[in-house]
């Protein structure tokens, strides 16, 4: 069986962890491919080339321990609006998500342009201010000093350089299901997702 789940949506929405539960609900294996620009931008940092830090890439760099600080997520969404990166990245995506089992992928574009054709699409999105006070909580919680317009201006600033650029563009596909979380709990979130998936599975028996 293959089933792929596409997750797309801005920062701090919530998809990370409505990713995981619904992998975990299923039994579909996972992949965070922001994880994969992070890794790749987190290289740049010492000053290697974009496309020489994505062809080097290898699946120990995607668990170094500071890939989610603010100065990576700065450099993952600037190293993602370069075409050749995004390039590099497709084919390991797209296996990922027809592998035999069920697939869950978040990102910007899985449900646009990764993988079009995925049974299951969502796009998970809250309010820029809703958005920043979690992301602030996360960094306060692992030590990182800063304030909340600190953070809603690095909020503000990906999400226009994420819907910005001009290949592969944050978007919600035509087809995606809207699931804005500014007022939900991630429970009640994560059950509206799982309905979603658990229908796109059902159609497909
Ligand atoms: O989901 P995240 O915050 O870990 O993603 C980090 C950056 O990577 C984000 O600002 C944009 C980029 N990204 C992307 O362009 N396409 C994806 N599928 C996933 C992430």
């Amino acid at each position: 069986m293959t089933l792929t789940v596409a997750i797309d949506g801005p920062a701090a929405a919530g998809k990370g962890t409505i990713s995981k539960a619904v992998a975990a609900h299923f039994g579909f294996a996972h992949l965070d491919t922001g994880l994969l620009y992070r890794a790749v931008g987190r290289r740049t940092l010492d000053g290697t080339p974009a496309l020489d830090a994505v062809l080097a890439l290898v699946a120990a760099d995607l668990e170094a321990g500071d890939l989610r600080s603010p100065e990576v997520a700065r450099a993952a969404s600037q190293v993602a609006a370069i075409p050749e990166v995004r390039a590099a990245l497709v084919d390991f995506q797209r296996a990922f998500a027809r592998r035999q089992g069920g697939a869950v992928l978040d990102g910007r574009d899985i449900g646009t342009v990764i993988c079009p054709e995925a049974e299951a699409k969502l796009f998970v999105t809250a309010s820029a201010e809703v958005r920043a006070e979690r992301r602030l909580a996360e960094l306060l919680a692992a030590g990182v000093e800063t304030d909340l317009p600190e953070v809603l201006a690095d909020v503000r600033e990906r999400d226009a350089r994420d819907e910005g650029r001009a290949d592969a563009p944050m978007r919600p596909a035509d087809d995606a299901h809207v699931l804005d979380t500014s007022t939900l709990d991630i429970d009640a979130a994560v059950a509206r997702a799982v309905a979603i998936v658990e229908a796109a599975r059902t159609a497909q028996d």
